[in-house]
């Protein structure tokens, strides 16, 4: 039986901008088992950070409106106060982000940065060094010895980022958050850090939340998807649902946009028109200026969701109308 482990429940975030507020994030719900690798995609600026960066509270102070739940096995840590959640943070749930040399002190070698995150569970320190060799081998870092002993500028990108996901795992979280893990690699790197991230959910059965705006990802490890537009989630499902038999008519044309033969190597194409800059929370769909088959109705409410199956939902006036 698979037990949840994250569940969102109508995340809200507007961010303070000079003209008001921006809707970055509306009425977002999803839920995550453990064990589950489960994809958010989407165009630039649609809001896939901002849901991220809210489940560990890292939003920036007094800019933001957040509301909704979010349920971490079975407490919401939305109502946590910021030291509550530090005990969560790293422990409970990791974050991998997109640029790790942000992420990285570049005065102290990695193999240390690693250790001191497995020092914090009071662990000797020839114990933690141990456990840093073993895990650089576990993501498969080339001379992991010598590696534990090189500083942050040392190390090729695809490196730091094995080192990131080294430094999550030290203290085995139930769920690590990957926030554009491998946009910063080359091919063949990110694949094997993907495969890594997969093999290492099959080991410890953490769940994965992983962001990206690349298809061929989400197709070749994701178990589930949620396909986002402006602040929205339109549909999800799972990865057969959303690339076998998309129904809101966004993912149609991304997944028409994707080219055919290599539809699962594909990066998210744009489609005509602009994302909506939302400062004021108008009704209606958003993705509605640039749907082939809008109505008037779309501009003017909310589209009800539809189940099509258990698995599988989308967020459009069209319903059930298969139109291609
Ligand atoms: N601190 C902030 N203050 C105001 N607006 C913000 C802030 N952070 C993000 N935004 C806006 O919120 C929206 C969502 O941004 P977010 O970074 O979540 O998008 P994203 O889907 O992660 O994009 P990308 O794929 O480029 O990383 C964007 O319109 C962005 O400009
Ligand atoms: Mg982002």
């Amino acid at each position: 039986m698979s037990e949840e482990l994250l569940r969102l429940n109508k995340l809200c975030v507007d961010y303070k901008v000079k003209d008001g507020y921006l809707s970055a994030v509306k009425d977002v719900s999803f839920s995550i088992n453990k064990g589950e690798i489960f994809a958010i995609v989407g165009e630039s600026g649609c809001g896939k950070s901002t849901i991220a960066h809210s489940i560990l509270h890292l939003l920036p102070e007094h800019n933001e409106i957040i509301k909704g739940n979010i349920f971490f096995n079975g407490e919401d840590i939305n109502q946590y106060t910021d030291k509550q959640l530090e005990s969560i943070r790293g422990k409970e749930i990791g974050m991998i982000f997109q640029n790790p040399i942000d992420s990285l002190n570049p005065v102290y070698t990695t193999g240390f940065q690693v250790a001191e995150g497995i020092m914090l569970d009071n662990v000797s320190k020839t114990e933690a060094w141990n456990r840093v060799i073993k895990l650089y081998n576990d993501v498969k870092m080339p001379d992991a010895e010598k590696r534990a002993q090189s500083f942050p500028h040392e190390l090729s990108g695809g490196m730091r980022q094995r080192v990131m996901i080294a430094m999550m795992l030290a203290r085995t979280p139930k769920l690590l958050i990957a926030d554009e893990p491998t946009t910063a690699l080359d091919v063949t790197i990110e694949a094997q850090i993907l495969n890594i991230i997969k093999s290492l959910r099959d080991e410890y059965n953490t769940a994965v939340m992983l962001i990206t705006h690349n298809f061929g990802l989400v197709a070749e490890v994701a178990d589930n998807v949620a396909v986002m537009y402006a602040g929205e989630i339109l549909e999800q499902g799972t990865v057969f649902d959303i690339f076998d038999n998309p129904k809101h008519p966004y993912t149609k044309l991304l997944m028409k946009a994707l080219p055919r033969k290599t539809k699962k190597e594909g990066r998210l194409q744009t489609i005509d028109g602009n994302v909506p800059r939302l400062t004021n929370d108008k009704p209606g769909c958003r993705f509605e200026n640039r749907c082939p088959y809008a109505m008037d109705i779309c501009k003017s409410n909310d589209a009800e969701k539809i189940m099509v199956t258990e698995s599988h939902s989308f967020n459009c006036h069209m319903g059930g109308v298969d139109k291609q």
